[in-house]
């Protein structure tokens, strides 16, 4: 110890006094608020720092709040207005939340950046906000599968930039806005390539003017509502459409539509209304690979020749379309063909499947026309139905005459080269042949363009697909498998999807909420041509099971302190109550580190200064061998100091507050000092500290000397002067102040340190260089000293009017 000790000393108080912190405190209290009302929250949202303090799911940039994502991580409770609050957020994604009730507050649209909303699968309830048009900057608004009531907002129509609007799946109801002059609509949404509107409770007709020529739509998802009217015309100005779904409504009229004009058209689905007229012609249509036109009041007609000229045709579904007359062979002969409904018709004559039928068949429905003869010997051998002709009647032990059963696709991703294992109760055996935790869930496919669901090739071009999307992304996912493909009531198909982490058993909550996040996410991957946009449900409820008391995992605010002798300093506050025992309890009070720094205040009372180091609890835990006594140094009224050494190698002194005593866990991290307490260090010295400090300022002063020089650390490298140095050393010695009443409070001493900042000219804009994560980055003790390096106190907020709690 030189005569550095003295200043070192009380740099060392202030920096300990305004531990730091990250992150703004707008978007801290925002965060706060917006927190107490949910339940499960992620065990790591201890302390005030969710930017520096590995808060999981929240994202930052700089000290600002860039992105929440906390998908699946079983959150249950209400949205408040504070949701407004965080003015740079660009990513909100609170999907797969089933427990996430009551209304989407209209502050939402205070949330001036944000690009990306997602709200899959949730339980909100209430009207979408008017103004959520204010959200301009929206790529993708996705709020499908929730309760969401009333009118689809006319403002949507002024997001200039959505790409993905996704609405499917509540009980929206009302008619589709467009734009009159006066009020915008979903017609000027030029840049949009999603309208998914499907299973709503949609009302009138169509809009004409909601399709132009100007737009780049690629689904047009208007299925399962009460949609009345005819097809527009309008809409084969859309000529990037891909898929249309337009089943499950109650359109009318002929189909007047040109497909001709519709190049890329690949799936059409308008069964289930009541179309008229007739069946419209898909002759030039050589991309179509599933259309399904069941369920109309189309004019009778035999079956249009066209119908066998569909090249790229997988799936033709024509239930109850009053076809009639006879079956040509040429029919079966598209080469991609894999199934034929043609049930509930009038199709009569003989059946004769001819030895052209395409190679990929595997289904023929003919149930209940009326078919006299079928002509055997074709070599067919796939399924076919004929129940309900009257070649049944004459023939009722035709094993095509059986009553079909539901069949479910029994497909999964098989394991690899390996014999499987049994797992235990939440594990489950991976296709790179492993007992791990997998994310589990289902992907509702809302168009695919192939009926044959036990075919695995479909399957293995969508996992590579997704493995080559989480591999880029670098994801910590080993494998995934697919499998029990099927078809639901709505036509959509669902098919269970089993993510498994790599490296681990477990996911750990990030690693969980990116990668389900990802699946809400339409551009994630490539999707296969085969299947079109889906949804995704998490069947995973429970991976974080219990775990969530903050008893477990508390608040740890460590301060990495250069040189420090400051948790001598704790320790003599402690010997000194102890001596004092008439004041022993006020003492403690007083005196105790942590009282002040009450977490559930929601103005955070944490301070919160840029470039101090936070500590999990684990490696807390781990660097004290859990909290062994035999690395105990002492203990005090409020708690017990132990001595631990990071994996860096620095030995630290860590005081752990009396468990019980606060809530949570609350710990301080010092730099271990070896040579004895502070009172030896002060002896040795031969002086009064800070006497002797205030002493070298005062002839700083008056006589110009270099007195004070003298006696600085030169670790602290101080050849230059450094402004501010001396209103630093001032601020130090009133925290020393003998009594209380002269001491200054937290907020005076932040605001006093950001006031030396700026007049000495820090650069404000320094990233933090440490967190948890990072630190074993920066062994060197000197990196953390702020007048050695670029790692500075940032002011963010105001603190609770506390007393600085140490004594000389
Ligand atoms: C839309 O996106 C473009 C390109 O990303 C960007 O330049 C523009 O500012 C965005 N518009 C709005 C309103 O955010
Ligand atoms: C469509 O339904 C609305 C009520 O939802 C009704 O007022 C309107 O007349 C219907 N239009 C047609 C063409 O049937
Ligand atoms: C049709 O799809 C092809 C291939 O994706 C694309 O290049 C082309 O621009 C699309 N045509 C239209 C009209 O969108
Ligand atoms: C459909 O459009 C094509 C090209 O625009 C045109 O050649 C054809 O005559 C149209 N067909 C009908 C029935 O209008
Ligand atoms: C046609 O309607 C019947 C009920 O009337 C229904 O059972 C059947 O699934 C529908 N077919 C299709 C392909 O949607
Ligand atoms: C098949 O049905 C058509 C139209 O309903 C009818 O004209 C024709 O006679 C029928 N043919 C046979 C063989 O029953
Ligand atoms: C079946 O259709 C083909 C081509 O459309 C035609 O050449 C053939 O004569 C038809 N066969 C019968 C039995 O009508
Ligand atoms: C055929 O369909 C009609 C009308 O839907 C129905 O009444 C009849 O029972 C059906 N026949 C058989 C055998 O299913
Ligand atoms: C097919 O799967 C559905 C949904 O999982 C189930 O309800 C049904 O019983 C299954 N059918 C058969 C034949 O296994
Ligand atoms: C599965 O589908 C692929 C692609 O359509 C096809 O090439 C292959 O022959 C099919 N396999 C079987 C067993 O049908
Ligand atoms: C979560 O897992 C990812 C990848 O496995 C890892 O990089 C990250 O550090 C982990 N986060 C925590 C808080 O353990
Ligand atoms: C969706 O995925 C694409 C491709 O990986 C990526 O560029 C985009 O940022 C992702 N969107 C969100 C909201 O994560």
């Amino acid at each position: 110890m030189g005569s550095g000790l003295p200043i070192f000393l009380l740099i060392t108080c202030l920096q300990v006094l305004v531990i730091a912190a990250v992150t703004d405190s707008g978007d801290l209290s925002a965060l706060n608020a917006v927190k107490s009302n949910w339940m499960n929250t992620p065990p790591s949202w201890i302390g005030s720092d969710p930017c520096g303090g590995g808060w999981e799911g929240i994202g930052c940039t700089g000290s600002r709040i860039t992105y929440i994502i906390l998908t699946g991580m079983g959150l249950s409770g209400t949205l408040t207005g504070d949701i407004g609050d965080f003015p740079e957020l660009q990513t909100l994604d609170l999907s797969q939340n089933k427990g996430l009730t009551g209304i989407l507050p209209s502050t939402i649209v205070n949330l001036k950046k944000l690009e990306n909303l997602f709200l899959v699968d949730c339980s909100f309830n209430g009207p979408i906000p008017d103004g959520i048009g204010s959200l301009t900057r929206l790529v993708s608004l996705s709020i499908a599968s929730n309760n969401f009531n009333g009118p689809i907002p006319p403002s949507i129509g002024k997001m200039s930039n959505l790409s993905l609007l996704d609405l499917t799946d509540n009980k929206l109801s009302g008619t589709i806005p467009v734009s009159d002059g006066t009020s915008p609509g979903l017609d000027l949404l030029l840049n949009a390539r999603h309208f998914h509107l499907g299973k709503n409770l949609l009302t009138g007709g169509i809009p004409p003017n909601l399709f132009s020529s100007n737009m780049k739509l690629l689904h047009v998802l208007f299925d399962s509502n009460q949609l009345n009217g005819s097809i527009p015309s309008t809409l084969q100005l859309v000529q990037t459409l891909e898929v249309i779904r337009l089943d499950r409504n109650s359109l009318t009229g002929p189909i007047v539509l040109n497909f001709t004009n519709l190049p890329n058209l690949s799936e059409l689905y308008l069964s289930n209304n009541k179309f008229s007229g007739s069946i419209p012609d898909l002759s030039a249509k050589n991309l179509l690979t599933y259309v399904d036109m069941s369920n109309n009041s189309f004019d009778a007609s035999l079956i249009p020749p066209w119908f066998s000229s569909l090249q790229s045709m997988t799936s033709l579904i024509m239930e109850r379309t009053q076809l009639q007359g006879p079956i040509n062979a040429t029919l079966f002969s598209p080469a991609q063909l894999q199934s034929i409904v043609l049930s509930y018709n009038q199709l009569n004559g003989t059946l004769d499947l001819g030895t052209n039928y395409g190679s990929q068949l595997l289904l023929i429905d003919l149930q209940n026309n009326s078919i006299g003869e079928f002509a055997q010997g074709t070599g067919y051998s796939k399924e076919l139905l004929l129940h309900g002709n009257p070649f049944c009647q004459k023939t009722q032990s035709s094993e095509y005459c059986i009553a079909p059963q539901q069949k479910n696709s029994s497909y999964a991703t098989p394991t690899g080269n390996c014999v499987a294992r049994s797992c235990s109760a939440q594990q489950l055996f991976s296709p790179n042949c492993n007992c791990a935790n997998p994310i589990t869930g289902i992907l509702h496919f809302r168009s695919f363009s192939f009926s044959d669901f036990q075919n695995g090739s479909y399957y293995i071009l969508l996992q590579a697909a997704m493995m080559e999307a989480f591999k880029s992304d670098k994801l910590p996912v080993d494998s995934i498998s697919l499998s029990f493909p099927l078809m639901d009531a709505n036509d959509y198909l669902e098919v269970r999807l089993d993510v498994f982490p790599s490296g681990d058993y477990v996911f750990n909550r990030t690693g969980f909420s990116v990668i389900t996040s990802q699946l809400n996410n339409l551009t994630f991957f490539t999707r296969p041509d085969a299947f079109g946009p889906f949804f995704f449900t998490l069947n995973t409820d429970n991976y974080f099971t219990g775990s969530n008391k903050s008893s477990n995992t508390g608040i740890i605010i460590g301060a990495a302190v250069g040189g420090s002798v400051l948790m001598l300093l704790i320790i003599m506050a402690g010997v000194y109550a102890f001596h004092q025992r008439k004041m022993a309890d006020r003492a403690t009070q007083q005196m105790n580190p942590f009282a002040s720094w009450d977490q559930n205040k929601a103005n955070g009372a944490a301070p919160q200064i840029k470039g101090v180091l936070s500590f999990s609890f684990e490696e807390l835990r781990k660097c004290t061998n859990n909290f062994s006594e035999v690395n105990a140094l002492g203990a005090g009224g409020y708690g017990t100091v132990y001595k631990g050494t990071l994996p860096t190698g620095v030995v630290v002194a860590i005081k752990r507050a009396k468990q019980g005593s606060l809530q949570g866990e609350q710990m301080l991290v010092y730099e271990y000092v070896k040579n004895g307490t502070l009172t030896d260090c002060i002896s040795e010295h031969g002086s009064y500290v800070v006497r002797e400090v205030k002493t070298a300022m005062d002839n700083q002063r008056t006589k110009d000397s270099g007195n004070l020089n003298d006696i600085l650390d030169p670790s602290l490298d101080l050849t230059k002067p450094v402004k501010g140095l001396e209103r630093f050393l001032d601020l130090a010695i009133r925290c020393v102040e003998e009594l209380s009443a002269g001491r200054p409070t937290m907020n005076e001493v932040v605001k006093e340190l950001e006031n030396i900042q700026q007049l000495a000219g820090f650069d404000n804009n320094v990233e933090r260089v440490s967190t948890s994560t990072t630190y074993s980055e920066t062994t060197e003790e000197s990196s953390y000293h702020p007048y050695t390096k670029k790692v500075f106190f940032e002011y963010s907020g105001s603190f609770p009017h506390s007393e600085i709690e140490l004594q000389k």
